[in-house]
C-alpha cells in the first residue's frame, strides 16, 4: 500500500470481504467496564459534545453523555440500529471503500473505538476523517489489546502495545492536516483488566495554525 510500512503490514490471515464476518450481530463489549469508563472519561476531558462520527461503531460508543448529534458508521445494521447514543448510522466497508459518505468539515469530531487495528487502508481513512473534520476538530482513537485476530492487520498482530501507540501516531504523521498527535495510556499501569490506550489530533486551520 505505501513504501511507509513493510511489505505484508496490512495483510490479515482472513482476508474474506468484511461484510461476511460482520454479518453476524455481536451484542458484546469488546474491552471491560474500567477501559469502557477511560474512553468515557477522555471524551467528557475532551469535550467532545458537538456533531460527532463515531466510525466503526456497532450498539455501544461509550460516551458518559451523548454528543448532541452523534453519527455512526460500521458493518452491522442490526448493532448501529440499537445503539441508542445515535441520531443515525451509515452501514459501509471502509476496506473496500474508504470513503467517507458525509461533508467537507461537517464534524466537530470523530471517535474511532478499539477498531484502528482492523483497516487495511488507513491513510485514504485518516485523509477522509481529516476532510469530513472541521477546522480545529479532533480526531480520538482508542484501542486496547484485544482484536480479532483473524481480521487486524498482520503489523498490529505483531507488535505490542507501545508498538500500537506507535502505528496510529505514524497514521497521524502520515495525515499532515493532522497537527503533533497525543498519545497516551488512559488506565493505570498498575490496573487489572484491559488496559486502555488514546491517540489523537488536532486537524489543523487552513492557514496552517494548530
Ligand atoms: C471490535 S468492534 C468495535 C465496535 C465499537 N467501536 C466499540 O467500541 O465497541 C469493531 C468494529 O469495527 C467495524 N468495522 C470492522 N471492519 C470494518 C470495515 N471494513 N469498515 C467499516 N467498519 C468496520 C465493525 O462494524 C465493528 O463494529
Amino acid at each position: 500500500m505505501s513504501a511507509d510500512f513493510p511489505a505484508g503490514f496490512f495483510d490479515r490471515l482472513d482476508p474474506s470481504p468484511d461484510a461476511g464476518f460482520y454479518a453476524p450481530s455481536r451484542f458484546v463489549a469488546h474491552i471491560d467496564d474500567a477501559a469502557i469508563a477511560a474512553v468515557g472519561a477522555l471524551y467528557a476531558e475532551l469535550g467532545i459534545t458537538g456533531r460527532v462520527l463515531d466510525l466503526m461503531s456497532s450498539w455501544i460508543s461509550h460516551f458518559r453523555e451523548p454528543p448532541a448529534e452523534l453519527v455512526g458508521l460500521g458493518m452491522n445494521a442490526q448493532e448501529l440500529a440499537a445503539n441508542p447514543a445515535l441520531h443515525e448510522h451509515v452501514v459501509a466497508d471502509l476496506n473496500t471503500r474508504p470513503r467517507l459518505p458525509f461533508a467537507d468539515a461537517s464534524f466537530d469530531d470523530v471517535v474511532c473505538c478499539v477498531s484502528v487495528d482492523y483497516l487495511t487502508r488507513p491513510l485514504e481513512v485518516f485523509a477522509e476523517v481529516a476532510r469530513v473534520l472541521r477546522p480545529a476538530g479532533r480526531f480520538v482513537c482508542t484501542f486496547s489489546n484485544r482484536c480479532f485476530p483473524t481480521k487486524a492487520i498482520r503489523g498490529w498482530l505483531a507488535t505490542d502495545d507501545a508498538g500500537h501507540l506507535a502505528i496510529v501516531r505514524r497514521y497521524f504523521a502520515l495525515t499532515p492536516v493532522f497537527g503533533a498527535a497525543t498519545a497516551e495510556r488512559r488506565t493505570p499501569a498498575s490496573a487489572p483488566g484491559d488496559p486502555l490506550h488514546a491517540v489523537w489530533a488536532v486537524r489543523r486551520e487552513p492557514d496552517g495554525g494548530r
